[in-house]
């Protein structure tokens, strides 16, 4: 048995009524599966995650645990997967995942089933950050759009992007910290926090930033479920490795 275990918390209890889609969206299909069954898949194949959490809303947890049992998760020894109830807010619903961890997991990654098509690399990079001694990191990427301050309809200031990072999830903690930061928030009677590592910050611990992925978009609305569903179909597209001229 391994004494220090790597847990991944994915969060898929939303409601995802941006997406419009007429059900969670944990459970609409991007690309023939749904992003539980992609994330699953990713964790079981692509990682050495050893305890996956799945956090979904109460009424879906027999359908997620048979997802999960039909998702290639058996492929991989030594993976367990636990099917907990979400809460109203993605705070409440990762304070869910957290009740379900074993004792041995000591790094704790939190994860968006919205960003199912994350890959493995990723997650790696994330616990490889926390093994060598960070207690908390997390993917970004540069932003490439022009960034402005705007107030009342007009521009107040153009904002330097040198410094700006979009991030992404998988975010990775060390356990204690994770549970500090949660503590301290309820604490504070914040409820509906959605960064993990933003709770973290506020503890004054240092988070460690690692290369995320452009595969690793959130899907929020309909546009991003059709980017995602041609994603899924074709990989390659995303990973830069189509010629150019043989799709002109
Ligand atoms: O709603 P939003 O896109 O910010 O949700 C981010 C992630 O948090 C999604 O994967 C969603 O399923 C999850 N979530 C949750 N419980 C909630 C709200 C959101 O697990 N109550």
């Amino acid at each position: 048995v391994n004494s220090s275990t790597v847990a991944c918390i994915v969060v898929a209890a939303g409601r995802g009524e941006r997406l419009g889609a007429g059900r969670p969206k944990a459970f609409v299909e991007v690309g023939g599966r749904t992003p539980l069954e992609h994330v699953a898949r990713t964790v079981a194949l692509h990682t050495a995650i050893d305890h996956l959490v799945v956090v979904v809303p109460a009424d879906l947890v027999g359908e997620a645990r048979r997802m999960l049992d039909h998702a290639g998760l058996s492929e991989r020894d030594g993976l367990t997967s636990t099917v907990v109830a979400g809460g109203d807010t993605r705070q409440a619903s990762v304070a869910h995942g957290l009740t379900a961890l074993a004792d041995s997991d000591d790094i704790v990654l939190v994860h968006d089933a919205a960003r199912c098509l994350m890959p493995g690399q990723v997650y790696e990079r994330v616990v490889e950050a926390i093994r060598s001694g960070h207690s908390a990191a997390i993917p970004v990427l540069p932003v490439v759009d022009t960034m402005k301050r705007v107030s009342d309809g007009a521009v107040v200031g153009t904002v330097d992007r040198s410094e700006l990072r979009v991030v992404q999830t998988p975010q990775g903690f060390r356990r204690g910290v994770l549970f500090a930061g949660h503590e301290a928030a309820i604490r504070r009677g914040d409820d509906a926090v959605t960064d993990d590592a933003g709770l973290v910050e506020r503890l004054g611990i240092p988070v460690h930033v690692v290369d995320g992925d452009d595969r690793g978009l959130k899907i929020t609305r309909p546009f991003d479920l059709a980017v995602a569903g041609a994603l899924a179909v074709d990989p390659d597209v995303s990973a830069g490795l189509v010629d150019d001229e043989a799709t002109s």
